[in-house]
């Protein structure tokens, strides 16, 4: 399951492996209590279930739904009580392009990428705004997420997966854990000067609910 360790009996699982499944299987075990997710806000195709095998969420919504059983919602606004859940996972789209893309699947196109960096970054913590509201004290967030940047170097080094820790622990979430994900058969292209590494990774963000502290009650 991990190319690295193949630890899953003896419950040492690692913090880098290059398979999803062998990640998202750990998570339910360490911090899940060996539960599904409660929620799958962008839940496209339910790859992480259908291909991974994972065990399906009990809800499952996106903004484009790809199935009749998936509910049409934008994560920033769903239809949960507040406190009501106890795990989300997240997996949003993460690259922006201030270009007009060639894919001609038009509904594909609008919810893959973003126009620009802060258009993510709001979505992001609109999103992860609306998480906190509805999970209850002590729920989890995983947060799928990459960094962006290009192989020659030339357009800055987007690193999101900071940004979003930030951003989480302003509104009131801890960060429990990062466990990386590596895809050593990336298809990589050319170009003629390497300005920086190539990214072959993504990260899996573990964040926790913490309650507010109301210093006017004390
Ligand atoms: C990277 S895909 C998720 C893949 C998924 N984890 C799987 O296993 O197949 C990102 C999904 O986020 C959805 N999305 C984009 N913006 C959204 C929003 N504001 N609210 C809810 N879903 C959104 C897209 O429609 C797309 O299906």
């Amino acid at each position: 399951m991990n190319k690295f360790f193949d630890t899953e009996e003896s419950m040492k699982f690692v913090s880098v492996s290059d398979s999803d499944k062998y990640i998202l299987t750990a998570i339910q075990k360490i911090y899940l209590n060996n539960n599904r997710f409660d929620l799958d806000p962008t839940y496209s195709k339910g790859v992480f279930y259908k291909k991974f095998g994972i065990e399906e969420p009990h809800f499952k919504s996106d903004i484009n739904p790809q199935y009749k059983d998936v509910i049409k919602a934008d994560s920033r606004n769903l239809c949960f009580k507040s406190n009501e859940l106890h795990s989300i996972i997240f997996d949003p789209p993460f690259l922006f392009r201030d270009r007009i893309s060639k894919n001609t699947d038009l509904m594909c196109t609008r919810f893959s990428y973003f126009n620009t960096y802060d258009e993510l970054i709001n979505m992001y913590s609109e999103s992860l705004l609306e998480f906190y509201r509805i999970l209850k004290n002590k729920g989890f967030v995983i947060f799928k997420c990459q960094d962006m940047t290009d192989g020659s170097g030339s357009r800055p080094f987007y690193d999101t997966h900071v940004d979003i820790i930030k951003i989480a622990r302003n509104i009131g979430f801890s960060l429990r854990d990062i466990v990386i994900l590596t895809k050593f058969n990336k298809i990589i292209k050319n170009s003629k000067k390497q300005g920086c590494f190539r990214k072959i990774h993504s990260y899996y963000l573990i964040f926790r609910k913490e309650k507010k502290v109301n210093f006017g009650e004390m």
